[in-house]
C-alpha cells in the first residue's frame, strides 16, 4: 500500500495484504453518516473482508454489503481466482457481511460455506430471494478447524455479540482474529490500520456503547475464549484493522463490560435508585419517603434523582449498574411525564432484565401514570415485586409511611431480607 493513500477511495481498488497471503478485500463507504438506525458515523465505515490464501486453496472471510460488490470483487479478483476458492466464512449475517454472499458462491460455487449453528435459520431468511439455489453449508463451533493446507482456521463459538450467530475466526499460523464486529468500530480510514488511521478512539467506545453494551455478560464469555490467544493481529468487520497492540482493545473490552460502580469504589452494596418528577411536590415527598424507608437497610446503597436536574445519557450510565429502580411520575393528562418516559425509552442499550422495579406518583383524579410505568418496565424484563404506590392529591402522613415501607420492602427484597411476592414477572418466561 503507498504510504499517503489517495483522498478519492472511489478510485482506490486495491487488495492491501497484512500478514503473509492475508488480504483486506472489503469496501469504504465514506459517505455514510447514519447506521443501523442508531448510530452516527462522523465519516462513514468500512465493510471488511478478507482473503486468506494457504497451499491447498483460498478463504475468504466476509464478504461486504450490497451496493459495495464491485469494490469487493475487484479487489478479490486482483488476489485469487474464484476457482481456488475453497472456504468462504460468514462470522455474521448481518447484511452488512453477506450481501456480496449470493454473488460470490454463484462465482464459487465449489467452496464451501462455514456458518455457526444459529446462523442456519438467518442464512435462510436472509438469502430468500435465491431459495432457487439453496447453499451447502457446514455449521462449526468453538474450536472446530478448517484446513488450507499449510494454514488452520479455527472457530470460536461467540453469540450475540451483536447477534446471536455471531462467531470469531482464528488463523493459527499467523495469529489473526478475524472477530466480526466485536472490536470494530464505524469509522472509515483508507489508511487501514490502528496505527496510521486518524484517532478513532471515540468511534471505539461509541460502537461498544451502542452495539456491544447490553450484550455485557456475552461479552464476558467471549473475551475468556479470546484472551489465551495469542494474538499479533486484530481484524474486524468495520473499522481499523487492530495490528499495532491489539491486545489493549481486547483489554479495554474487559473493561468497558465490568461493572463501573463497582469498580471504581470497590463497593458490594446492592444499588437502588429513585427517580422521580413533580409539578407540586406531591411526588417530591412520595420519592422522599420511600428515600428514607431504602435507606434504612443495611447493604444497600441509595440515590434519589429529581429528573428536572438531569440529562438522559448519564442516568442510562447509572442504571446499568443499580439494582433496583423507582420510578416516580404524577398523572398529566392521563400519561406519566415525558422526562420519565424519556429515560424509560433510552434504555434499549442496557440490560436490565431481573433488575427489581417499582413506580409510585401523585394524581388528581385518574392516576393512570404508575400503572404505565410499571408496564414498560416489565416490558423492559425488569421484575415488579409488587403494585406502586398512588396517591391522591397531597400524601397524608399515613401514605407518607407507606412509601417508607415500600423503600424498605424493595431494599429488603435487594439483600434477600424479604422474599418477593408471588408475581408472575414476565422475565420469568422468557
Ligand atoms: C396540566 C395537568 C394535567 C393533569 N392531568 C391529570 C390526569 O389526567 N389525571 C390525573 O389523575 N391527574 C391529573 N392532574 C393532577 C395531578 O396529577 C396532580 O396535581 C398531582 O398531585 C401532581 O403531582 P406532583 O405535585 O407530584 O406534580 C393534572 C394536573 C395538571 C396540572
Amino acid at each position: 500500500m503507498a504510504d499517503t493513500p489517495p483522498l478519492n477511495v472511489s478510485t482506490w481498488k486495491e487488495a492491501v495484504e497484512f500478514a503473509p497471503g492475508v488480504h483486506w478485500i472489503g469496501a469504504l463507504d465514506p459517505t455514510l453518516r447514519t447506521f443501523d438506525i442508531i448510530l452516527k458515523t462522523a465519516n462513514g465505515t468500512t465493510y471488511n473482508s478478507y482473503l486468506v490464501r494457504g497451499s491447498e486453496g483460498v478463504a475468504i472471510i466476509d464478504t461486504v454489503k450490497e451496493g459495495f460488490e464491485d469494490e469487493f470483487f475487484h479487489r478479490l479478483e486482483s488476489v485469487a481466482r474464484y476457482d481456488e476458492i475453497k472456504v468462504i466464512v460468514l462470522n455474521h449475517l448481518e447484511p452488512d457481511h453477506s450481501g456480496a454472499l449470493p454473488e460470490l458462491m454463484r462465482r464459487a460455487p465449489q467452496a464451501r460455506l462455514y456458518i455457526s449453528t444459529r446462523a442456519t435459520s438467518m442464512l435462510k431468511a436472509l438469502l430468500r430471494p435465491n431459495r432457487e439455489e439453496p447453499f451447502e453449508y457446514t455449521t462449526v463451533t468453538t474450536n472446530d478447524r478448517v484446513s488450507l493446507g499449510d494454514r488452520h482456521l479455527r472457530f470460536l463459538h461467540t453469540p450475540f455479540l451483536h447477534w446471536p450467530d455471531t462467531q470469531c475466526t482464528y488463523l493459527e499460523e499467523e495469529q489473526v482474529l478475524f472477530s466480526g464486529d466485536v472490536f470494530g468500530c464505524h469509522y472509515c480510514d483508507v489508511r487501514l490500520f490502528n496505527d496510521r488511521v486518524g484517532d478513532f478512539r471515540f468511534s471505539f467506545d461509541y460502537y461498544y456503547a451502542h452495539i456491544m453494551r447490553p450484550f455485557k455478560q456475552w461479552v464476558m464469555e467471549a473475551l475468556a475464549l479470546i484472551e489465551p490467544l495469542k494474538m499479533k493481529i486484530v481484524a474486524p468487520t468495520h473499522g481499523p484493522i487492530l495490528r499495532e497492540r491489539p491486545r489493549r482493545y481486547v483489554a479495554h473490552y474487559r473493561e468497558l463490560s465490568t461493572s463501573t460502580l463497582s469498580r471504581e469504589i470497590g463497593d458490594t452494596n446492592k444499588s437502588l435508585i429513585i427517580f422521580y418528577m413533580s409539578s407540586y411536590g406531591n411526588t417530591a415527598r412520595m420519592a422522599e419517603a420511600i428515600y428514607s424507608g431504602a435507606d434504612t437497610v443495611e447493604g444497600v446503597r441509595v440515590s434519589l434523582y429529581d429528573l428536572e436536574g438531569g440529562e438522559v445519557a448519564p442516568f442510562v450510565d447509572l442504571i446499568e449498574d443499580a439494582d433496583a429502580l423507582l420510578f416516580g411520575s404524577p398523572t398529566i393528562n392521563g400519561d406519566a411525564v415525558k422526562p420519565v418516559w424519556d429515560l424509560l425509552s433510552s434504555l434499549a442499550v442496557v440490560n436490565l432484565k431481573g433488575k427489581i422495579g417499582a413506580a409510585f406518583g401523585s394524581y388528581g383524579w385518574s392516576g393512570e401514570a404508575v400503572r404505565m410505568v410499571e408496564d414498560r418496565m416489565r416490558g423492559l424484563k425488569m421484575r415488579v415485586p409488587r403494585e406502586g404506590l398512588r396517591v391522591k392529591l397531597i400524601p397524608t402522613q399515613e401514605e407518607l409511611d407507606e412509601c417508607t415501607g415500600l423503600g424498605r420492602e424493595i431494599a429488603n427484597i435487594l439483600v434477600g431480607k424479604e422474599v418477593q411476592r408471588g408475581v408472575i414477572e414476565f422475565s420469568d418466561l422468557t
